[in-house]
């Protein structure tokens, strides 16, 4: 069986090396071989193997019929989705880690795909490594998915633990994440939340079968998050992780992407550098955690490599993933109940732990700063009553 690559960056590279790497077990698996026929890149890489293979015009390889699947790992919106759509449309499969690609536009091409006789798969596009999006269709499938909480991006992650753990700054540690593979092209994406974000309404429109948008999820990334906050959640015996919450009550559905402090008896606590976590409650199964590398170039290559293969093994016998184009009922926003991580100026002190509750004592090492726990509220009233005070900092807290 014959296969594409579109895009040669760190994920394309790795899939490149896991199907050459791989051969004897992949053609096993799949009940026959699979080569690389084609790798699609704007770039040239001389002396790189990938060289033989190196096309520059995507016509070439959506022209030639003995192309039956293609990894899309170019990333982005344009021109990866016209590139899907015509690959589908001529009846060959898709797998990709293309996250934004998927969260915008996945419900639309899994339809063109059915129509044609294909696939479209996306294991890679949440959680790198974790086999987390076949378990939600296939495994799963039996339950009423309840509640999905996680961390889903690598590089925050990492960034956190480093600062954390390893005491380096904001940007030494981004730059380390970046080195290794982990970041976005763009790590703005990252340290936004916006990755996580693409990749809550995933998981999201997974568990309601129907679209949840970007736009829909409320979110806040880690660039607030100063060394000194990482501190005072130490001093309180927790950490402050990067999650998205996905609920789903009465048919309704909620997402969110924020900071939260987690405590130690959390198994999100134990999720640290670039490995990503996630606890998945259905209503038959209960709690199931996922964890493994949410980043990086063969964990992620591992995820599309097994699409690849599962594309191949049953070629022309598409899977029914159920996901609807239309949109999913969403909660109110806002109503969601919890404590939250305060730091405040010591002259707000006394009249702020009266208003907001006090259950646990933090301690910031700046002059002139308190820390602590508040009481639990809805996220409205809380808001509205640190308005008479100078916070320097909140964070939800994750109970
Ligand atoms: N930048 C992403 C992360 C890559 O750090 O999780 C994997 O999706």
């Amino acid at each position: 069986m014959k296969i594409a690559i579109f895009g040669f960056g760190t994920v394309g590279s790795g899939v490149f090396d896991v199907i050459n790497m791989n051969s004897d077990i992949i053609a096993k698996r799949a009940g026959k071989p699979i080569e690389v026929k084609y790798v699609l890149d704007l770039r040239d890489f001389p002396g790189n193997p990938v060289e033989k293979v190196l096309v520059h015009d995507v016509n070439v390889i959506l022209d030639d019929p003995e192309v039956k699947i293609i990894a899309e790992v170019m990333g982005g919106i344009n021109p990866a989705l016209d590139f899907t759509k015509r690959a589908l449309m001529l009846g060959k499969s898709v797998c990709t880690s293309n996250k934004e690609l998927v969260a915008a536009h996945g419900a639309e091409l899994i339809q063109i795909a059915k129509e044609h006789n294909c696939d479209y798969y996306f294991e890679a596009s949440v959680g790198g490594g974790i086999p987390i999006i076949r378990s939600l269709c296939d495994c799963l499938v039996g339950d009423d998915i309840i509640e999905i909480k996680g961390i889903v991006n690598g590089t925050t992650n990492y960034i956190l633990t480093r600062m954390g753990e390893d005491g380096l700054a904001f940007d030494v540690a981004l730059k380390e994440a970046q080195d290794n593979g982990y970041a976005e092209r763009n790590p703005a994406a990252d340290i936004e939340g916006t990755d996580a974000q693409r990749k809550a309404a995933i998981l999201a429109s997974l568990a309601a079968g129907a679209q949840v948008d970007c736009a829909d999820i409320p979110t806040e990334g880690i660039c607030d998050i100063t060394a000194e906050d990482i501190a005072c959640a130490k001093s309180l015996g927790a950490k402050i992780k990067l999650l998205c919450n996905i609920r789903r009550d009465d048919e309704k559905v909620s997402a969110m992407v924020a900071p939260f402090l987690v405590f130690e008896n959390c198994q999100l606590y134990h999720v640290n550098n670039v490995f990503n976590g996630i606890l998945v409650t259905g209503n038959a199964t209960g709690d199931v955690l996922f964890y493994g590398k949410g980043a990086g170039k063969l964990p992620t290559a591992g995820a599309v490599a097994g699409d690849i293969i599962e594309a191949a093994k049953y070629y022309g016998i598409p899977s029914d993933i159920i996901w609807s184009t239309e949109k999913a009922h969403m909660a109110a926003q806002g109503s969601r109940l919890g404590r939250y991580y305060v730091r405040l100026d010591e002259k707000d002190a006394m009249e702020a732990r009266k208003v907001l509750g006090v259950t646990a004592e933090g301690s910031s090492s700046k002059a002139g700063e308190v820390a602590f726990l508040t009481e639990t509220m809805n996220e409205k009233d809380f808001n509205d009553k640190i308005k008479a005070f100078n916070v320097l900092s909140k964070i939800r807290v994750y109970d």
